[in-house]
């Protein structure tokens, strides 16, 4: 099976870092044109060994309505068109109901779903006039089960799980899908994963069936998948890519732990 994304034009937003860098990498790699939007982007590699070369920069802050038409605006005057589009930027507020203030509350949604609303709102007229396209949304396994002290993060992640299905209603007509799909432990920034101490590691990665921590790469194959020919029938729904979070009570007993 071919997945040929060659010369399709790709927005991933939040791709300075993170996730959201390693998926642009890896639909360059397939042949795509990659624009990545984000607030900042780090200093080129003087050594010009930088495998971002392949990725076009736009600096975005998804939050922003006037900041997002000026993206894409770009963009459709780079390329014309877009026919994917990567909703990955993302922020983490952590913290009990009773601690968290409103202005942290706020921006969570505000980028998290209200970003996912705008870049998608901006992009759906290009994809509309085109015929098609494909918009992928990051939600989380947060989205499905959540933490304690995870309400904000949760709640926004469920929120663009439900944006993810209306939107693919309203441009089903026009052949474009809408997807969303649900991370469970990648070791970023955002988390510090790789940085707790060894127990703590043991007791999170005890609830994969899986026993691993999860990779960008891992996230990314399964968006190359989605935004290919091969995945035209699926929209509006929110793919598991946690390594078996949900796939039993006790993952661990298959491990003898
Ligand atoms: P990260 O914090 O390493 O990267 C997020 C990127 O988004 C950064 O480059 C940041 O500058 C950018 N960003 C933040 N606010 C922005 C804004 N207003 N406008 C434009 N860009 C903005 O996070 P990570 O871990 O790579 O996560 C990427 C996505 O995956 C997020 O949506 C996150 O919620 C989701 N996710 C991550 C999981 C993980 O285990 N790391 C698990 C489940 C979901």
């Amino acid at each position: 099976m071919e997945l040929d994304l060659r010369d399709k034009v790709v927005v991933v937003t939040g791709a300075a870092r993170g996730i959201g860098a390693v998926i642009a990498q890896r639909f360059a790699a397939e042949g795509a044109k990659v624009v990545a939007f984000d607030l900042a982007f780090p200093e080129p590699d003087p050594a010009g060994a930088d495998a971002d070369d392949a990725v076009e920069q736009v600096v975005c802050n998804v939050a922003d309505p006037d900041s997002v038409q000026a993206a894409v605006d770009e963009v459709a005057r780079r390329h014309r068109t877009i026919d994917v589009l990567v909703n990955n930027a993302g922020i983490n507020v952590e913290g009990p109901v009773a601690e968290i203030e409103w202005a942290r509350w706020k921006a969570c949604f505000d980028v998290n779903v209200g970003g996912v609303f705008l870049v998608s709102k901006a992009v759906a007229p290009l994809m509309q006039a085109a015929g098609g396209g494909r918009i992928i949304n990051a939600a989380s396994f947060a989205a499905i089960v959540p933490s304690v002290a995870s309400a904000a993060y949760a709640a926004s992640k469920s929120a663009v799980v439900q944006l993810t299905r209306v939107l693919a209603s309203e441009l089903g007509p026009w052949d474009i899908t809408v997807n969303a799909y649900a991370p469970g432990m990648v070791p970023t920034v955002m988390n510090g994963f790789a940085e707790m101490p060894a127990e703590s590691q043991d007791r999170l990665l005890d609830t994969l069936s899986l026993r691993r921590w999860e990779t960008p790469d891992d996230v990314a194959n399964l968006l190359i998948f989605l935004a290919s020919d091969a995945a035209s029938y699926i929209t509006g729904a929110l793919l598991d890519v946690s390594g078996g979070k949900l796939s039993t009570q006790i993952p661990a007993r298959a491990y003898g732990r």
